[in-house]
């Protein structure tokens, strides 16, 4: 393993931020792990770097910047209707994705194009169109800087939550994912009630769509609103949809009629972030190198050159101007560094 130095990041993260790694080394086996702990105990601080799809780097990166490249995807059981499937952390999401479609096993159709890695997806449990990785992940496998070892966890020891996971959390800078375990199906059960979801499929005169058409649909609805980060640097969405108790919304319905809310239990109720943020006049506005994207307001854009500082500074004004419109706090989806 190589450490490179003053490494620019601007190609490794999809906001395209340019900002330098001090020292910069690239995984690709196993084994160069045990050498990374020895790195990391030398350097003190350290970042993992994935895909770079969900991080704005605020500054330049001290220490050492770890580039998690393992790779491999592999079927390692089946039985009649299922296949278990092994992808290392460095794969990219939308390649394992590929894989599945055409193997035709179904489970992560809904999840096509997801920018980013496998081994940042259990991170914050993406999710979209109705399906979160954690409806198929088994298990994620980890090298535990703490112990010295490798550890395996299960679904259930992961904590996922809404865009949330114990690796956000306890296992925060402690660990290093290396592979994910998923579960998919031979024969696909269909998750197509999302309405845009659902639209998209009608338009394209579809009643019975085979998983293959699904992703396709998917990538229609996602590449009409989403920029292409490799055109316009951007991290998805970049706030949370935030979680209001059901007497709120009534409170807030009776003042604004066609706030979108969808129930999550009994007493609590999903809110669209990207309405709050579109209300707050801020859908399309730009501020120098920095925008809230026209077509989906969720997302920030940076028009090129833009620094992390500057993401950062107009994220905070939209953060409190939404506040002061609503009394709603949002919270970042997308990690800062
Ligand atoms: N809406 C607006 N204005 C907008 C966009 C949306 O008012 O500019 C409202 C509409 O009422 C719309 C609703 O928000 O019906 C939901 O919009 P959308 O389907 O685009 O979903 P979202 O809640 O904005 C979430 C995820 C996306 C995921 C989509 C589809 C989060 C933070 N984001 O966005 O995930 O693709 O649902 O499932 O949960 C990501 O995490 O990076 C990401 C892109």
């Amino acid at each position: 393993m190589q450490i490179e130095k003053n490494t620019c990041l601007q190609l490794y993260n999809t906001f395209g931020i340019n900002a330098i790694a001090e020292n910069f080394v690239i995984v690709e086996k196993i084994d160069d792990i045990i050498n990374i702990y020895d790195l990391m105990k030398q350097f003190q601080e350290w970042h993992i770097l994935g895909g770079g799809s969900n991080i704005l780097i605020t500054k330049n990166l001290m220490g050492i910047t770890i580039y998690n490249q393992l790779k491999g995807i592999n079927i390692i059981d089946e039985t009649d209707t299922t296949v278990l499937i092994k992808a290392a952390a460095g794969e990219k999401w939308n390649d394992l994705v590929q894989f599945c479609l055409q193997n035709n096993l179904a489970g992560i159709e809904n999840l096509s194009l997801i920018p980013g890695s496998v081994g940042a997806a259990p991170i914050q449990n993406i999710g979209a169109y109705g399906v979160e990785l954690k409806d198929v992940l088994v298990s994620v496998d980890a090298y535990f800087f703490d112990e010295h070892n490798s550890i395996t966890l299960t679904n259930k020891e992961c904590n996922f939550g809404y865009r949330d996971s114990i690796f956000k959390h306890k296992l925060k800078n402690r660990i290093m994912i290396t592979s994910i375990t998923i579960r998919l199906n031979k024969t696909p059960k269909l998750v197509i009630g999302y309405g845009t979801l659902q639209q998209q499929l009608e338009k394209m005169g579809i009643v019975h769509p085979t998983i293959q058409q699904v992703a396709e649909a998917v990538n229609i609805i996602r590449t009409s609103k989403l920029p292409n980060p490799a055109i316009i640097g951007n991290a998805g969405s970049f706030f949370k949809n935030p979680t209001i108790s059901k007497f709120r919304l009534h409170v807030l319905s009776e003042q604004y009629a066609d706030i979108p809310g969808f129930a999550l239990d009994d007493m609590n109720f999903k809110i669209s972030a990207a309405w709050l943020i579109e209300q707050a006049g801020w859908k399309g506005k730009r501020e120098g190198n920095v925008g809230c994207n026209p077509l989906q307001s969720l997302v920030l854009v940076n028009y090129g050159g833009a620094t992390g500082k500057e993401v950062y500074t107009f994220s905070e004004k939209i953060v409190q101007s939404v506040k002061q419109k609503f009394g709603i706090e949002l919270e970042r989806e997308v990690n800062i560094w």
